[in-house]
């Protein structure tokens, strides 16, 4: 009992290592350490689980070879794949991690329901363990509680969808899946929910009524034998689950996938959190609904980013579709782009009196955020007020820039939000954009036909002068056309993010 009491306060002490995490996470000067303490709690409510965990009979684990297989499995892949992962690939990992959190929470779900359906019976088989073999099955006959069973099948069809989604999220954020939609989907999708959720009433109700009846081998009574049935439509529940997974977010546009993957992540989160109700177990309770939660709130703040409703979200087609694609250079020609020398942009910043910095998803893949850094301490350096504006969606996911920034200690302060930065936008000499694209895009606001139309941008035409750094005229992630490049105001910088940094460094010190 004692060992039981240790456990709960583990898991009590975990359960607050989560949150502490959580919160430190909101500030960059302490995100990486409340991953740590977030990490360490979690860490701990594993070993406590492994070695002090009982269930009602007061049996331990048993099968450790399998669990420290995993265990060691999982921990040199997760690692490596964490060490080896780029900046810019980090959204696509973050989706796939996610998609395996839906996908373990489906397979509890799966798990337990077999328990219930084991042998074509409706029943519960409890096993004892003597030295890891199975000695005795008894059966219980006590129906499966309505609560158990809504559990199961919120976690099944909840952390199914969220393993499809987040596939096919990890496939179109690395670009190997195309958006893809049809006349009628939004009713194909409709249908296939209508069906998962009326399988998943049918069984809980089919399971939680089922009739006892006799065993002549026992001196007891077991449920109705209902064959091989209700495993079958489970399992049609669950493929019927993977199908709306996958058809939910095929079809929703590049500029949307933000919204999509904190969707997605929240989903994860709740599914989680029936596998702590099932198994009775607080911290994965408390952890599933912090992810839960946290996703939603995310989900809300993207949506207002992009100033779309998540009902927009889902059924429209935002910044996708009939996209050109990212590689073909972009719809028509919209007219002539003028380009400045490094030597121009050098002195033209060097004798403003403010500079703003557009960073986007390029200065990710360029990796030039130090060299950013550089060029702002020796711009600083002449006399020159320098500062950030950043999008909130700006690179491939929430805080990116936020993130690599901070990489190169790029200092806090200096960081503008959007609605502040677009005040400071008319007193700003000149702009300079690293490699984002559709945050500045101005067809945001001024074409009611353009995909994005109604997503709020860095308003960076209201500056005297933009110098639009990019290594060529293909547009962005949402895949069309920017009006920015060909505005009077506008000269475009070809070049690697990086290299135009450094050489752009070199002339102006030679100034
Ligand atoms: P994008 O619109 O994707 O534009 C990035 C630009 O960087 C491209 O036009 C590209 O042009 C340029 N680039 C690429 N590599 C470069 C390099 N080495 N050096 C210099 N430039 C380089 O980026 P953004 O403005 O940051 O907007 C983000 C987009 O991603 C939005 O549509 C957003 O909805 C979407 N999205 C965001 C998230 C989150 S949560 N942030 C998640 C998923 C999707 P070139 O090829 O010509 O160089």
């Amino acid at each position: 009992m004692l060992e039981i009491n240790i456990l709960t306060l583990i898991y009590l002490i975990a359960s607050v290592t989560f949150i502490i995490g959580l919160k430190m996470l909101s500030h960059p000067a302490t995100a990486r350490k409340g991953n740590l303490v977030a990490a360490f709690g979690m860490g701990l409510a594993i070993v406590g689980t492994i070695f002090l965990y009982r269930d009602d009979d007061g049996n331990k684990l048993h099968n450790y070879g399998w669990i420290f297989g995993g265990l060691f499995i999982g921990g040199i892949v997760g690692t490596l794949a964490a060490k080896k992962v780029k900046m810019t690939a980090m959204p696509e990992m973050v989706s796939l991690f996610n998609g395996m959190g839906g996908a373990c929470a489906a397979l509890i779900s799966m798990i337990e329901f077999g328990h219930f359906a084991k042998m074509g019976y409706l029943d519960k088989i409890v096993q004892s363990y003597e030295a890891g073999e199975v000695v005795q099955d008894a059966v219980l006959t006590r129906p499966v509680p309505i609560e158990t069973l809504l559990t199961i099948f919120a976690g099944l069809v909840i952390g199914t969808v969220s393993f499809a989604g987040s596939m096919i999220a990890w496939g179109k954020l690395n670009g190997k899946i195309k958006d893809f939609s049809f006349k009628g989907q939004h009713i194909f999708n409709l249908v296939v929910l209508t069906a998962v959720l009326a399988l998943s009433a049918y069984l809980i109700v089919v399971v939680a009524t089922v009739e006892p009846r006799p065993d002549p081998n026992i001196d007891d009574v077991i449920p109705k034998d209902l064959g091989s049935m209700p495993l079958l439509l489970f399992y049609a529940t669950f493929g019927l689950a993977m199908v709306y997974g996958i058809m939910f977010v095929m079809p929703i546009g590049g500029a949307d996938m933000p919204v999509v993957i904190s969707l997605l992540n929240s989903f994860t989160g709740v599914a989680a959190a029936c596998g702590g109700f099932l198994y009775n177990n607080n911290v994965m309770l408390t952890g599933g609904i912090l992810v839960g939660a946290a996703g939603t709130l995310l989900t809300i703040l993207m949506c207002k980013a992009m100033n779309r409703s998540l009902k927009n979200v889902l059924i429209g087609s935002f910044g996708g579709g009939n996209k050109p694609s990212a590689g073909d250079g972009g719809n028509k020609p919209q007219g002539t782009y003028k380009e400045i020398t490094l030597s121009d942009a050098a002195v033209l910043m060097s004798y403003a009196h403010k500079v703003m910095i557009v960073p986007g998803y390029g200065l990710a893949v360029a990796q030039a955020q130090h060299a950013c850094h550089e060029l702002e301490k020796l711009l600083e350096s002449k006399g020159v007020e320098v500062k950030y504006a950043i999008h909130p969606v700006a690179g491939r996911m929430p805080g990116h820039m936020n993130v690599l920034l901070a990489e190169a200690d790029v200092s806090y302060d200096k960081l503008e939000e959007m609605e502040q930065a677009n005040e400071e936008f008319p007193t700003t000499d000149v702009v300079l954009i690293l490699g984002a694209n559709d945050v500045v895009n101005p067809a945001a606001k001024n074409d009611p036909s353009s995909p994005i139309y109604g997503m709020p941008i860095l308003e960076v035409e209201l500056a005297k002068n933009v110098i639009v750094n990019k290594r060529s005229m293909k547009p962005g992630y949402a895949g069309i056309e920017n009006d920015l490049f060909f505005q009077p105001k506008t000269s475009m910088l070809f070049g690697d993010a990086k290299k135009v940094l450094q050489d752009l460094i070199g002339e102006i010190k030679n100034l």
